[in-house]
Parts: structure tokens; sequence; C-alpha cells
């Protein structure tokens, strides 16, 4: 079988290189000239763990290609991924100017074609996109608009873990509006074994929302619980170990730190609230949740100010620029308001990071101005007078701290992501300090 995908993004490239290891043959639009070169000559565009070598795999086998022209793609794809960028807008909603495009062009060829197709909506869209799209198609099909099917089928890949997620899903949602879509949708996931959800298109698209939302609640409740550990003497670490072995609470998503970024869950929980407010509901609980989020960068500057007193002239080692370790993604990432809430106090700020730091620069200009970039960690923390675990990468578990001690004006450390509190090297030399529990350490 013939498939399409409209956008070779992060959610676009992961889906069309693992469907076309799957067996199917993948075509792909990509509009950008730049990066339709990289892909046609084999060239990952993302960071991304093991898709490297699957796209390669799949290139030498013939099984994807690329073009910038949709055409070819709706004339040689039964179903087409829609998995174009959905960014915010400054008002919180989504921008869905490329979705709408795609759509229009792919209607057009279709009716032009005069055979059937089923558009599939990946890219996180606001509920009701499903159903505006079906009005679209039959505005542009003029009368034809019994070719066209739309459904949704929302993806739940996590950076850095994206053809794993991908390839071992949890579970597939398929909001699907039409019979011959379900056949189609459930005979592209065939192969996955996991369970299948089945359903209308706006609650696939609740579901989507409502997931990462739920998980964003779970962090920010979690660091508010952290405050109060820190306040009155606790360990959040054990507090969340101990709420964690509830089976109705769960383990994951519930360690403290110092918040959540990326390009997902701060836009998806801003598009939720949005979506509230078009439809006069209360969804207030989450704009708790974005505002604790937004807290935490200077929570931790205080904990800082309570360690060094003085920031002024002060060089404080940031570790860590990405907003989670294994991408190179700084978007939305904690690092960028921290950094300017240091240079505000007039810290002098050197950071590093293992592959950020170039992606840091470009995004946020006004953030890296005056900052020393170091690759190498050990020359970021040399002569500071603290250090600032922003980014759990696994490289910061490997350097010998007990020898870095020597390089440091004062050892002072605060872990933003409570990683390194088992690293006896560093416990034992530096006045270590996490988020969500009191000082140790400090010889
Ligand atoms: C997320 C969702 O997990 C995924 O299902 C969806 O499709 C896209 O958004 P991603 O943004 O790649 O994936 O990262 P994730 O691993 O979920 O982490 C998001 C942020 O939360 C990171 O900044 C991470 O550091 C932070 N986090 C995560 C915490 O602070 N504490 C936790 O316990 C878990």
């Amino acid at each position: 079988m013939k498939i399409g995908v409209f956008g070779a993004g992060y959610v676009g490239l992961v889906t069309a290189v693992c469907l076309a290891d799957l067996g199917f043959d993948l075509w792909v639009v990509e509009k950008n000239k730049a990066k339709l070169d990289k892909l046609r000559a084999g060239i990952n565009t993302i960071y991304e763990a093991g898709l490297t070598e699957l796209l390669n795999k799949n290139i030498e086998l013939g099984r994807i290609q690329f073009t910038d022209e949709g055409k070819f793609v709706v004339e040689n794809s039964e179903a087409i991924f829609l998995c174009v960028g959905t960014p915010s807008r400054p008002d919180g909603s989504a921008d869905m100017s490329q979705i709408e495009s795609a759509m229009k062009e792919i209607v057009e060829q279709t009716v032009q074609l005069g055979q059937y197709r089923l558009v599939v909506v990946k890219s996180t869209v606001p509920v009701g996109t499903s159903a505006w799209l079906r009005k679209i198609a039959s505005m542009y099909a003029r009368g034809h608009e019994s070719l066209i099917d739309i459904a949704s089928n929302p993806e739940f890949l996590r950076e850095g873990a994206a053809v794993k997620d991908f390839m071992e899903p949890d579970r597939i949602v398929l909001g699907c509006s039409s019979e011959r879509a379900r056949e189609l949708l459930t005979y592209i996931y065939q192969q996955f074994d996991c369970p299948k959800i089945v359903t209308d298109s706006n609650t696939a698209e609740i579901i989507k929302y409502a997931a990462n939302s739920f998980l964003a609640t779970k962090i920010s409740f979690i660091n508010m619980v952290a405050d109060l550990c820190e306040s009155v003497g606790g360990d959040i670490s054990q507090v969340a170990e101990g709420m964690g072995y509830d089976k109705r609470i769960g383990k994951e998503f519930l360690r403290a730190g110092i918040g959540f970024g990326g390009s997902c869950f701060p836009k998806d929980l801003r598009a939720f609230v949005h979506v509230g407010q078009l439809h006069n509901l209360n969804f207030s609980l989450l704009e708790e949740v974005i505002k604790i989020n937004q807290s935490r960068p200077q929570r931790v500057i205080a904990r800082l100010k309570e360690m060094l007193w003085v920031l002024q002239g002060k060089k404080i080692a940031v570790l860590g620029l990405t907003f989670k370790p294994n991408t190179d993604d700084v978007r939305e990432t904690p690092a960028a308001g921290l950094i300017a809430a240091l240079k505000a106090e007039g810290a002098i700020v050197s950071a590093t990071d293992p592959i950020g730091i170039d992606n840091f620069k470009k995004i946020y200009p006004l953030e890296a101005k005056d900052v020393h970039f170091h690759e190498k960690p050990e020359m970021a923390l040399k002569n500071s007078h603290a250090v600032l675990l922003v980014t759990d990468w696994p490289e910061y578990n490997q350097l010998n701290w007990a020898g870095i001690r020597n390089e440091v004006e004062l050892p002072l450390f605060l872990d933003g992501r409570n990683f390194l509190k088992n690293q006896t090297g560093l416990i034992d030399d530096f006045l270590y300090t996490a988020v969500g529990s009191k000082s140790t350490g400090g010889n």
C-alpha cells in the first residue's frame, strides 16, 4: 500500500520512516527546499536516536521518496497523513494555516484525479479540526466530497524516544467518520497489537490534548509539593516514590525539577486553555499548571540566592540547554528563562550542552548574548561560584567531580533535576542542593 505524508518535520519524518520500515511505500511532501535536498540525499534533518539508520535503509530499499509537489503524493497514495506544523499564535491558539493550505491542495488534486483519498490528521490540532476540514473539503470539492474522508490519528511521540514510541505504542487512537476510513486505518496499523481506540474525530482530538495536559499537570503538581518539601524539610523524590507505588497514580511524570519545556506541553496546554475559553468553560486548573511551570526559574534563582546571597559578579555554570536530554531541541527550554534571570541579577553565565549550543544561540539570541559557551563541561565549570544543572544529560554523571572540585571557585551545586543526588564524587565534595530537598555534603 502507498501512503503519503505532508510535512517532514518531527512527527512527519518519524511517521514516514517508521511506516516505510513496516513495509509501506511512502511519498513525503516537504516544501522547504534546503530540508528536501538533505532528505533526498539521505541526510537526517532531526536529531532522533535510530532515525538516520532507518531513513537510509528505507531510501536504499526504495520505500521512501521525497518531493515538494503535493500532486505526486496525492496521485500515489490512498491514505495521506497531515503532519504539518501548528505553532502557537500570540493568543495561545494553534496556527492552522499550514493545515488549511495542505488540505486545499489535497482536495483539488483528489477531485482532478477522481479517486478516493483518506486524509489522516496527525498534527496536534484543536478539537473540531477534522469536522472543520470536512467543511473545507466539501467547499473545494464542489460536489465530489464523497471522494474524501478525514480521520484523526494523534501522535504520542516523545523526542529522543520517537522511533520506539512509534513502533511500540501504549495505544493507537483512530478517530474515523466512515467505515471505509476505519478499515483503511485498521489495515495500516494491523501489525501493532497494542489497544486501539476507534472513535469519532472530536474524541480522538480531545484524547491528545487531555493526555498531554494531564502529564503536564502531574509535573506542576509534584513541583508544587517540592516547594513544600523545601520549606518544611522533606524529600520530594521519596514523596514521589511513595505516591507512585499507588497504581492509580503511577510513577511516571512525577520527577520534580526546573519545569517542563519542549515543543508540545507548553504549546498544547495553551491551545487547550484557548479551546476552553472558546466554549466558555472553566479551564483555570490548566492556567495554574502553566503558571507554576513559568515560576520555576524564579524559584531556582531564589534557591541560588540562599546559597550565594549575592549573584552580582558571580560566575554561574549552567549545565544543559536543551529542554530534556537526548535531543538538540531547545524550544521552550527552562534554560532560557534561567539564563535571562541570572543575567538580570548581574551574574556572569557560562553554559555547556552536548549538542544544544548552536540551537540555543539561534533561537535565543538575546539570552545568549554575553554568555560564555563551552562544549566541554569542564571549561564551563572552571572558576565558577555555583553550578546549576538544567538538563539531566547522562554525560554529567560521568564527570570527575572530585577533580572538578579543585577547579571551581566555590563548591556549590544546585541540581534542577534531582539527577545527581547519588553521585558520591559530587555529594562528597560539593555543597549539593536538589529541588525539593535540603542541602547535603560540602567538605
Ligand atoms: C511529550 C509527550 O510525552 C508526548 O507523548 C507528546 O507526543 C509530545 O510531548 P516530549 O515533549 O518529547 O513529549 O517530552 P517528555 O519526555 O514528555 O518531557 C516533557 C518535559 O517534561 C521535559 O522538559 C521534561 O524534562 C519534563 N519532565 C518530564 C519533568 O519535568 N518531569 C517528569 O517527571 C517528566
